[in-house]
């Protein structure tokens, strides 16, 4: 089985965003600018942060943090976006989800400039991916890194039945709508299950890439794959481990070692996913960058 191995890619990738990132600053004196906004002290976000600005500073962009206490109202944290849109050396916004109850999510997703929305979470962005406008839009990073992943390693997509177990905004709708397009590493035909689906395993049997974003730990077993089939593994799900320094280790949505053993290719957890995520929101940056100065 060959393992899909999203740390080595990464890394490949970030080194590549570095050298852009250089050569443009040498071209133009100028560099690409990442903000993150953090509300309140969620330990996952506040690691998520925490990760995302030091890898930003390690390719040579500029990363700000703007971190706001729980109580924050929405209309200060709209305000802020306001003058973020505005702000010339700043082409990536990027607000952590969660946020605090008092602020709507959707009101903050609008609030951002479809421009700069590195997420990919707009509503003109993700329409944009809908109707096939990749070139025009910023695709959500995790479904980004997906297809980063089956590019590098030259899956074959092409004809294939790819189903997508989970139906969020940020995963499984763009995942899903991205792998119905006619691109190389895409052009399947494509199912989405989800919580109300009746018999998943029926569908999940059928796939020649599975796509698990469900977020429950080990909910894909091998009676439920395909012998042969390629399955990419989108969740981080803490379980209780006694014998772990933090008391917890983390685990993805399939049973690795039940589907190793049937499985062609595979995402691990941690170590697949996950550390493309971070990687193609600094892509996106780029992109931004670029396409604001015309490069
Ligand atoms: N929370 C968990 N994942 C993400 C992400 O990709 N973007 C944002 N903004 N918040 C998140």
């Amino acid at each position: 089985m060959l393992i899909i191995d999203g740390k080595k890619v990464s890394l490949d990738l970030k080194n590549e965003l570095k050298e852009s990132v250089d050569n443009y600053k040498a071209q133009t004196g100028k560099v690409p600018g990442l903000t993150v906004i953090i509300v309140g002290k969620d330990p996952a976000s506040q690691v998520y942060v925490r990760n995302k600005a030091k890898t930003c500073k390690e390719i040579g962009m500029i990363s700000m943090v703007i971190e706001m206490p729980a109580d924050t109202t929405e209309e200060h944290l709209l305000n802020t976006i306001k003058d973020l849109n505005n702000d010339p050396a700043v082409h990536g916004i990027l607000v952590q989800q969660p946020l605090p109850k008092q602020i709507d999510e959707f009101a903050v997703t609008l609030a951002i400039d479809p421009s700069k929305d590195v997420d990919g979470f707009h509503p003109e962005n993700l329409g944009r991916l809908v109707m096939g406008h990749l070139d025009k839009c910023f695709v959500s990073c995790t479904p980004y890194g997906i297809l980063e992943l089956l590019g590098r390693y030259n899956i074959e997509t092409k004809g294939k039945h790819c189903v997508v177990v989970g139906r969020s905004n940020i995963v499984g709708k763009p995942m899903a709508n991205l792998m119905l397009q006619k691109l190389e590493a895409t052009n399947c035909t494509v199912t989405i299950c989800h919580s109300a689906t009746k018999n998943i395993p029926f569908y999940t049997q059928q796939a020649d890439i599975l796509i698990a974003a469900i977020g429950k730990a080990g909910f894909i077993t091998a009676d439920m794959v395909k012998p042969g089939a390629v399955v990419i593994d989108v969740g981080i799900n803490r379980i209780e481990d006694a014998s772990t320094k933090n008391g917890y280790r983390l685990v993805g949505d399939v049973d690795y070692e039940g589907v190793s053993a049937v499985a062609s290719a595979m995402t691990p957890v941690p170590g697949g996913v996950g550390p493309m995520t971070i990687a193609m929101l600094l892509k996106n940056t780029l992109q931004s960058f670029q396409r604001t100065n015309g490069l």
